[in-house]
């Protein structure tokens, strides 16, 4: 399986590890051999068709940030789309940033990708949720895979999950937290009685809110989440201007201390259904599976006849979500491509 790789950051540096650790594993087990041919990152290029070293793919990312460093396959002429017309490969893994006005570069690159008949996996929530109907579309009409467990809760399993261990059930709702960030800045207010400010501050520092926070606090980002889970789990069709949002801005620690008195926690809950697409805060009670602290992330699917199946997992993390992205390679060629 040789691998073309958009988007050498932490979610791509994170599939290069885990190939470099798993790579013998995955050929005895299933008799895939995976070789990364190309890497992209926002400067440029590294090409080879024998395969690139994956150690040295992040050494050089890690010394000098640009990829086209590395030593005699390094291009700094060639960068994203451009590497698709250099390479020969059978599936490409697009970890680029996510784009929530337009979509981009992800949705060129998995377009062009499909056009030249290629299976594309990613991590990237932006085209999805602008543009869901027409990239499941475009990769039917091209008879090729596209997978996207990673663009939802991360290694928390839920797509393939309700797609093959549930297909006796008819899944009528999703009911979730699907933004870690959010949950460790709640969680921590609740312990600790902080503000938001503060709370939002300190998540800063320990990495786990970013600079610019505003896709996880104003609840974009489970937003997008949202639309991909109704398209992909229960057939709902909608865009991201479909969810009705509302984000924890404005969540005090009076409003979570007077919660906490009667028996409640207060969470950004995604719910999922024919007749809601909504993500806002909600009293949740404290020992339900809602109650979850830190980053994690959970999803409850109402079935009707498997009843409640809840779903628990971390959300983000480098390897973590490349993990999902390496089952979502496997899956292809294991189940699809043989
Ligand atoms: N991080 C997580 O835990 C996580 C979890 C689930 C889903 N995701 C999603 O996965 C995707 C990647 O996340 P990340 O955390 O890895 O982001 P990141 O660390 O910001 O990395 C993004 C990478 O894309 C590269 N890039 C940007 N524009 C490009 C272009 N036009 N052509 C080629 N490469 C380009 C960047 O290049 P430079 O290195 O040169 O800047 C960087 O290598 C995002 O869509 C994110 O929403 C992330």
């Amino acid at each position: 399986m040789r691998i073309c790789l958009i988007g050498f950051g932490a979610v791509g540096q994170g599939v290069v590890k885990i190939i470099s650790l798993k790579k013998k594993h995955v050929k005895n087990k299933f008799n895939i051999e995976l070789k990364v041919v190309g890497v992209s990152d926002s400067s440029g290029s590294a090409i080879n068709q024998e395969g690139l070293d994956e150690e040295l793919l992040l050494d050089i990312k890690s010394k000098t940030n640009k990829i086209y460093n590395y030593p005699k396959y390094g291009d700094n002429s060639l960068q994203g789309i451009e590497l698709l017309d250099n390479v020969d490969y059978d599936c490409l893994v697009e970890a680029t940033p996510t784009n929530i006005s337009t979509g981009e570069p992800a949705k060129s690159l998995t377009l062009k990708a499909f056009n030249d008949k290629k299976d594309v996996v990613t991590s990237n929530k932006g085209h999805l949720a602008l543009f869901f109907n027409e990239m499941i579309s475009k990769a039917k009409e091209n008879n090729v895979e596209f997978k996207f467990e990673a663009s939802v809760g991360g290694a928390m399993p839920i797509i393939n999950f309700s797609k093959k261990t549930l297909p006796s059930s008819e899944i009528e709702s999703i009911i979730g937290i699907l933004n870690g960030t959010t949950n460790f800045i709640l969680s921590r207010m609740t312990s600790e009685g902080s503000s938001y400010k503060d709370t939002l501050e300190e998540s800063k520092v320990l990495g786990i809110a970013e600079t610019d926070p505003s896709q996880d606090v104003e609840g974009i980002d489970a937003a997008c989440k949202t639309v991909i889970l109704a398209n992909s789990v229960l057939g709902i069709d909608c865009v991201y201007d479909d969810i009705e949002i509302e984000g924890i801005t404005n969540i005090t620690s009076q409003a979570i201390e007077l919660a906490k008195k009667e028996g409640y926690f207060i969470k950004l809950i995604a719910e999922i259904s024919k007749d809601k697409l909504k993500v806002a805060p909600r009293l949740v009670k404290k020992n339900s599976p809602y109650a979850i602290e830190g980053t994690l992330n959970m999803a409850t699917l109402k079935t009707d006849l498997a009843g409640d199946v809840t779903v628990v997992g971390k959300g983000a993390g480098s390897i973590e979500t490349a993990s999902a992205i390496l089952t979502d390679i496997i899956n292809i060629k294991k189940t699809i491509r043989e």
